[in-house]
């Protein structure tokens, strides 16, 4: 059954309807009509701290930017952005909110919820977590036969992976002294393989497992907590021994971890008003501490704080995350857009579209306004990407010559390479990526244009251009600006989800699969063939038979 229609639905305001129309004109217009002024490249960027935003290569008017600031006035933006970081329960299906912004709050603000102000409750956790982190980098945390610990291996998925996982590559080269000889591993895929492949690798005595999950319930990560911890019971069957060495638990759900088994000592909490996605802030962040430091990873909090602060304070006009996500909004919703790829010029961010793609698209992949009404526009694009220079050797095809419109986020660092301590060689293929990426994003948006003759070209060698793109200019990546970076995502996503009326906090849709699951699961077990579609009984027999011809 789908939902009803909402009567109070975003595209019956005035600002909605200006842009239709505006979109409408858009079309006929080409990026590279839009250069008539001068000062486009001035008047479509901003500087903020350590980024440079500039959106010069979007399909927009000045014009057609002031009518989305009004549309996002007229949405309420503004007390949308107060009430999310006072707590409100923004997040109205779970009936709570979304605080992930008091998860990087200096100690002496207040932030209260349910009458009760939680700013100290976060830093006694960071407290926690550094009393953790010191005894693992300074080999006090030992293993079950005195052993210190070499390796530690986070089980999680989705927010309780994504984002560790993408930081600690991102911020490999900010290795804190003391972890110099300690390997992080990630282990997320419920089938076995990453595990099973890793296990191999590893002494149980000296590998300490951190089980992270907000709800302590996903069988994905109690499946692999349990092979690992059987795996452990093969080198000595003292569970509560080996648990107490070699298992931490991150959780909201303290009651689950203690049932598991990881004692009171082990388990490092948060709290429901952390989202998932939105989560690498609180002790789910325990591998990126453990990769940096604590001081590496308040410096990550501090970039978050630093983009907060902009967008709490600064007016929608200069506001980053309200840019980009207004311009997310236009290109997806207005103009029809429906691809949405980002591409970091810049191996370290190798995993920041994966991790983006459950931020984004977990949040707002939605088609219920937030009173539950059918919405009668179009809302996320999907979202993918890779890193911009080995993109540009698999997918740019696509963007330059296919028949589909994608806009594309270029992110890349201005300096990276240090003059004084890396070969010239390094510098040079800097250099490259910046040209590379200044280069793509000009053919992207002009295409033939680019060149003289281009326009005369065979078919096949023509560039129609047209592709909008963003350009994020990062001073330098280092646990500060990512911690932005991030930050700018995260609030793009809110800004884009008040626009939509979304929730972007919850995701039922994730849910009925889940439920599914376990019925197919049991009924694999039970060797019951036909209890569903054609389809599925059929794949069923076939797994059933052992790949063989089913009789
Ligand atoms: O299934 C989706 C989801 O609930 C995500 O929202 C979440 O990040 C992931 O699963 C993992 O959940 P948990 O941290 O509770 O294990």
């Amino acid at each position: 059954m789908s939902a009803t229609p909402d009567l109070a639905t975003r595209s019956a305001l005035p600002a909605w309807q200006d842009l239709q129309t505006r979109a409408a004109a858009m079309q006929s217009l080409h990026l590279r009509d839009l250069w008539q002024a001068p000062s486009r490249a001035a008047d479509f960027s901003r500087r903020t701290g350590p980024l440079l935003f500039d959106f010069s290569k979007q399909r927009l008017r000045a014009d057609d930017l002031a009518a989305l600031f009004a549309l996002a006035r007229e949405c309420g933006l503004e007390t949308a952005v107060t009430g999310l970081m006072r707590g409100d329960p923004v997040n109205n299906t779970e009936g709570r909110a979304a605080l992930h912004t008091a998860l990087r709050a200096s100690p002496d603000e207040v932030i209260e919820v349910d009458g009760r102000n939680i700013v100290p409750d976060v830093h006694a956790s960071l407290v926690r977590m550094e009393s953790v982190v010191r005894r693992i980098h300074s080999r006090q945390w030992r293993g079950y036969t005195g052993k210190a610990i070499t390796d530690v291996v986070n089980i999680g998925v989705g927010g309780s992976d994504l984002g560790p996982f993408m930081a600690c590559n991102a911020l490999g080269e900010f290795i804190a002294p003391a972890a110099r000889d300690l390997r992080l591993h990630f282990v997320s895929s419920i089938d076995g393989t990453q595990i099973a492949d890793l296990l191999g690798s590893l002494n149980p005595e000296t590998t300490l497992f951190i089980v992270s999950s907000k709800s302590f319930a996903t069988l994905d990560t109690l499946s692999n907590a349990s092979t690992a911890l059987q795996w452990m019971l093969e080198d000595s069957g003292d569970e509560d021994l080996m648990v107490r060495h070699h298992f931490i638990g991150v959780s909201a759900r303290a009651d689950r971890m203690t049932e598991w088994g990881i004692p009171e000592s082990n388990q490092i909490g948060f709290w429901e008003w952390v989202g998932g996605r939105f989560s690498l802030w609180s002790a789910i962040g325990l591998p990126v501490a453990l990769l940096l430091g604590m001081s590496g990873f308040r410096d990550m909090l501090a970039g978050a704080r630093f983009m907060d602060q902009h967008f709490r304070s600064v007016p929608l006009e200069d506001n980053l995350p309200v840019l980009l996500g207004l311009i997310g909004v236009w290109n997806a919703t207005f103009l029809d857009i429906r691809g949405h790829t980002v591409l970091p010029y810049d191996g370290r961010l190798k995993f920041f579209p994966a991790y983006l793609t459950q931020l984004e698209m977990e949040s707002n992949g939605k088609s219920v306004s937030r009173a539950g009404g059918a919405l009668d526009y179009r809302t996320c694009p999907v979202l993918w990407g890779d890193v911009g220079p080995n993109a540009q050797h698999a997918f740019y095809q696509l963007l330059h010559q296919g028949t589909q419109a994608v806009s594309c986020d270029f992110i890349a660092p201005v300096r990276r390479y240090d003059e004084h301590r890396q070969n010239h060689e390094l510098q040079v293929q800097h250099q490259l990526a910046l040209a590379n990426c200044l280069a793509q994003s000009r053919v992207l948006m002009l295409g033939d244009a680019c060149v003289e003759d281009g326009e005369s070209a065979p078919g096949f060698r023509r560039y129609r251009g047209n592709q909008p793109s963003t350009t994020i200019l990062l001073d330098e990546l280092s646990p500060f600006t990512l911690g932005a970076l991030v930050a700018l995502y995260e609030h793009k996503v809110f800004v884009m989800s008040v626009i939509w009326d979304i929730n972007p906090f919850d995701q039922w849709g994730v849910e009925l699969g889940k439920q599914i699951a376990e019925s197919t699961y049991l009924a694999l077990q039970l060797r019951q063939t036909g209890a569903f579609d054609g389809s599925t009984n059929t794949l069923m027999a076939h797994i059933l038979a052992g790949g063989k011809e089913a009789s």
